[in-house]
């Protein structure tokens, strides 16, 4: 094959994702989000453990009109009987983004700032629009690893804290037929 053409599919892209990456990988431990939890100091006596990992690539980092993307890896599992999600987060500022799934299956959790409630069933090959303005937070409700991508505009800010004064209306909950949603 002519050199010139470069035979990348998206799974050998992010097989090498550690390699590509610009930023430290982030992982995140039930340690750092046991209070989103709501059994989280409960299971956390029981030890501590990863819940996911993130790799960002920022090839133009702050400049206008570039982007920034990343792959998150989801473990399984639940954390006193809720499955296990990332922290989730709102863009401070204008920032919408793009999420696509990679592997596995889940839930994307999507709430405006006037407390309007969406949830997208995610698996491999679902893209779905974040507006501006809407928290965002993945929950793995399947048995494997949930992979997932997401661009976003370079130069946005990531509120967390929000998280803990508004946090999702919904808690995902693994119940004896599945899926359980339980009020916050
Ligand atoms: C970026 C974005 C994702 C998440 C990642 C981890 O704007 O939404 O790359 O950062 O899935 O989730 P959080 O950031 O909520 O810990
Ligand atoms: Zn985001």
């Amino acid at each position: 094959m002519d050199k010139r053409i470069l035979p990348i599919t998206l799974e050998d892209y992010f097989k090498d994702i550690p390699a590509r990456a610009t930023e430290p990988v982030l992982i995140r431990s039930l340690s750092q989000m046991v209070s989103l939890f709501k059994d989280g100091e409960e299971a956390l006596k029981e030890g501590d453990w990863e819940l996911y990992r993130f790799w960002t690539i920022e090839p133009a980092m702050n400049q206008p009109g570039e982007m920034a993307f990343g792959v998150t890896d989801l473990y399984p599992g639940t954390i006193g009987g809720e499955f296990n999600m990332t922290h989730g987060h709102y863009h401070a500022g204008p920032g919408a983004e793009l999420y696509m799934g990679l592997k596995g299956s889940g839930l994307l959790l999507l709430q405006s700032r006037e407390g309007e409630l969406k949830i997208i069933e995610f698996k491999e090959g679902t893209a779905t629009y974040i507006p501006s303005g809407w928290g965002h937070r993945m929950v793995n409700t399947g048995e494997q690893t949930m992979t997932f991508l997401a661009v976003w505009p370079t130069g946005i800010e990531h509120d967390y804290e929000v998280m803990y004064r508004n946090d999702f209306k919904v808690r995902v909950l693994k119940g004896d037929g599945g899926v359980v949603f339980e009020d916050r």
